[in-house]
């Protein structure tokens, strides 16, 4: 019989719990030093572990032979409980018995004391779904709780368990687990399948499972079957409809090239393969905010994860980035009061402003001089110097250009321009000078308080 992952691989110790790590040694020392509390709130999203641990603690608290807060798995009362007919440890799902007779029957049941066990351990899944009066009678269960008896109830919205409740139960909090925890655990289950499996199939999976470890087994599940044992980042990409960061900021080029027409033939592309659009864009817009933090600061490694994979955007003006950060979130808003694909289409177009305003060829390719001869024919026509700035640059080197302190020295103008105005635009400003031998620039240390491209935005 076919076993799906998620249960097959759901731990049944405290040492193969991956992440958690504060519930498990919390829980463990309460075991090993023989001070568990009679009501625990476990809260965290679904997925993550929460009666996975319930369960074990079930088990530590009756072993007949515990090692170190551990169960030892072998013993009969172990062995019961991993097949789910131990009589002292009862499930219940507060989603599906909601009502006060459902608490009433843990309230007289509780009365009996363990029936084989050390610990009657209750389970109460979804505690959040209990009525009202259902959470009375808990309470006063958990008022006066019986001896021997351990209350765990299990919840994914905190916020709706009364406080009445919440001050008689011992919290303990369940975070998402770390997307690097999930490829090692999704990397485990492969090597115990003899599943061949590639790096970044596996990081997609994790991506999309957002921390929730069920999610993670049971889409690799998936990707094992659709590939017939060999999950490629290829087979994971489709049927998630999700594309990886990497592909994410190809895109991203192509929008800041103004690649109009690859970026439109793309974007439909995924939408007619069903590739969920809305979670494409949502990282587009991530993967921006990354550039652009790469972009502006010095040391961004605590702030971005593998800064080094946004290297290449520093070739870009800030104000590129930044025009383009716009333009995507700009994009998620109009998705909600207009088809998804158009207000997609609209950003993409609009992101042919980018060449526009923006010197970004200049600043791509290095040595490679963007004028034309026809440009220059051009320019001798015209006769003063701020037409032929006008003519020679690009609007944004333009303006930046007009926004610096001037003086006239023996004959040649010299801007004063502050040191990262002229960074971003040197290849345009090299040029220049190369052109029109009557221009200097002089490059000042501090910061020129009007930022004239700023404006622009
Ligand atoms: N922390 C974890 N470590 C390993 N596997 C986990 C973990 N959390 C969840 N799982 C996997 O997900 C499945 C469901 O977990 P479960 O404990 O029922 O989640 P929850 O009760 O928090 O919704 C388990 O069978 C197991 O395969
Ligand atoms: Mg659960
Ligand atoms: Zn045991």
């Amino acid at each position: 019989m076919y076993v799906p992952f998620a249960r097959k691989y759901r731990p049944r110790f405290f040492r193969e719990v991956v992440g958690q790590e504060v519930p498990v040694r919390v829980l463990k020392n309460a075991v090993k030093n023989d001070r568990v509390s009679h009501a625990y709130l476990f809260a965290g999203p679904r997925g993550v572990g929460k009666t996975t641990i319930a369960r074990i603690l079930a088990k530590s608290l009756n072993c007949l032979n515990p090692q170190e807060g551990e169960p030892c798995g072998k013993c009969e009362n172990c062995q019961e409980i991993d097949r789910g007919n131990f009589p002292d440890l009862i499930e219940m799902d507060a989603a599906s018995n909601r009502g006060i007779d459902d608490i009433r029957a843990v309230r007289e049941a509780v009365s009996y004391t363990p029936i084989k066990g050390k610990f009657k351990v209750y389970i109460i899944d979804e505690a959040h779904m209990l009525t009202k009066e259902a959470f009375n009678a808990l309470l006063k269960t958990l008022e006066e709780p019986p001896p021997r008896t351990v209350f765990i109830l299990c919840t994914t919205e905190y916020e709706k368990i009364l406080p009445t409740i919440l001050s008689r139960c011992q919290r303990i909090i369940f975070g998402r687990v770390s997307e690097d925890k999930v490829v090692e655990y999704l990397k485990r289950i492969c090597e115990l399948e003899g599943l061949e499996c590639e790096e970044d199939a596996l990081k997609s999976i994790a991506q999309a499972s957002e921390g929730c470890m069920r999610d993670a087994a049971s889409l690799l599940d998936q990707a094992s079957v659709l590939g017939e044992g060999k999950i490629t980042r290829e087979i994971v990409e489709n049927f998630l409809g999700i594309l990886s960061a990497g592909k994410v900021r190809d895109f991203m080029k192509l929008l800041l090239n103004s690649q109009v027409d690859s970026a439109l033939t793309q974007l439909n592309e995924l939408y007619r393969k069903g590739y969920n659009l809305s979670k494409f864009w949502e990282s587009l817009e991530e993967e921006v905010r990354r550039a652009v933090l790469v972009r502006s600061m010095k040391d961004p490694s605590g702030v971005v994860e593998n800064p080094e994979s946004y290297e290449e955007f520093k070739n870009y003006p800030l104000e590129a980035l930044l025009y383009l950060e716009n333009l995507v979130n700009r994009g998620r808003l109009e998705a909600r009061s207009r088809p998804a694909i158009k207000a997609y289409e609209l950003a993409v177009i609009k992101s042919t402003i980018i060449k526009e305003i923006l010197p970004i060829s200049q600043a791509l390719t290095s040595g490679v001089q963007p004028s034309s001869p026809e440009g220059e024919g051009k320019a001798e026509r015209k006769d003063t110097l701020e037409d032929r700035l006008r003519e020679l640059l690009s609007p944004v080197a333009y303006k930046a250009l007009s926004g610096a302190q001037r003086v006239k020295r023996d004959g040649v103008e010299v801007f004063q321009i502050d040191e990262d105005t002229y960074r971003t635009f040197k290849e345009e400003f090299e040029n220049l000078k190369k052109k029109l031998p009557e221009v200097e620039f002089e490059v000042q240390k501090k910061k020129d308080q009007k930022e004239s491209t700023t404006s622009l935005f």
